[in-house]
């Protein structure tokens, strides 16, 4: 059984239950990373001389799929949304919220997908369940199936963030994570190929009010943030 079959019915439980403490629901935690995924790739398309089609989106370790209606609602051009999760149940509870996006099981890190059929591959929380051994493996089937010139978005728990240990020593979700450092992964994308990787910081101020999100943007370089987005380019 794959770790994360054991959570089906209580992994926003969980989550809410480790992330009591900054004062914070889940879903605020949620807006502000898609958010910040929406305008990073809004600004992409922008820069590309090409008119856009559809953006084909594939969510890497997409648990319940918790991310996908905001995704959806919020994005401001037309993007088909795909899940893969290797917890059977996990995608089970996805469809059965969301039955107009595309779920699918995958095996480890084998993605059930041919080359080149995203615009976009992101995963958010993921890595850090990923064995370590594994991880370069991982990035090369992120970059295996997306197109060259298309983008890849990981998004990660900020080791040197005491918050964030602390929140991962007391996640029940978390027992083996091992987290891995934006330093790290920038280097580890780099040698799978990827192209233009950046590195920002993000969640500074667990409070809801605009003015934050709008101090955090000058702090994107300073790496204290609770969580980190690690970008690049195929
Ligand atoms: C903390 S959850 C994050 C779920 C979702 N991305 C979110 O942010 O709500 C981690 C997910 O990664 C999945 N996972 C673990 N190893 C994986 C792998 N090798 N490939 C893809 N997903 C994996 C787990 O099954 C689990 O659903």
């Amino acid at each position: 059984m794959e770790e994360f079959d054991q959570f089906k019915d209580t992994y926003s439980e969980k989550i809410t239950e480790a992330i009591a403490f900054s004062g914070q629901s889940h879903d605020f935690y949620i807006r502000i990373k898609v958010n910040h995924l929406l305008n990073t790739i809004k600004r992409k398309l922008a820069d590309q001389s090409s008119k856009q089609k559809t953006v084909r989106f594939l969510d890497v370790g997409c648990g319940h799929g918790l991310i996908h209606r905001y995704l959806k609602d919020h994005a401001t051009f037309d993007i088909d949304i795909y899940g893969i999760d290797p917890a059977a149940t996990v995608i089970d509870f996805a469809k059965e919220q969301n039955p107009d996006f595309t779920y699918k099981i995958n095996e480890g890190t084998s993605f059930p997908y041919e080359d080149n059929s995203f615009d976009i591959a992101h995963a958010t929380c993921v890595m850090h369940h990923v064995e370590p051994a594994a991880w370069d493996d991982f990035l090369k089937e992120m970059k295996r199936v997306v197109r060259p010139g298309g983008q890849i978005f990981i998004y990660e728990h900020n080791p040197y963030n005491p918050v964030t240990r602390h929140l991962v020593n007391n996640c029940e979700l978390d027992e083996n994570a091992v987290l891995i450092s934006a330093r790290n992964l920038a280097r580890r994308m780099k040698s799978t190929g990827l192209l233009r990787v950046k590195t920002e910081y993000i969640i500074f101020f667990p409070f809801n009010l605009q003015i934050f999100r709008v101090f955090e943007k000058a702090l994107t370089r300073i790496p204290l943030g609770a969580q980190y987005v690690s970008y690049a380019v195929v």
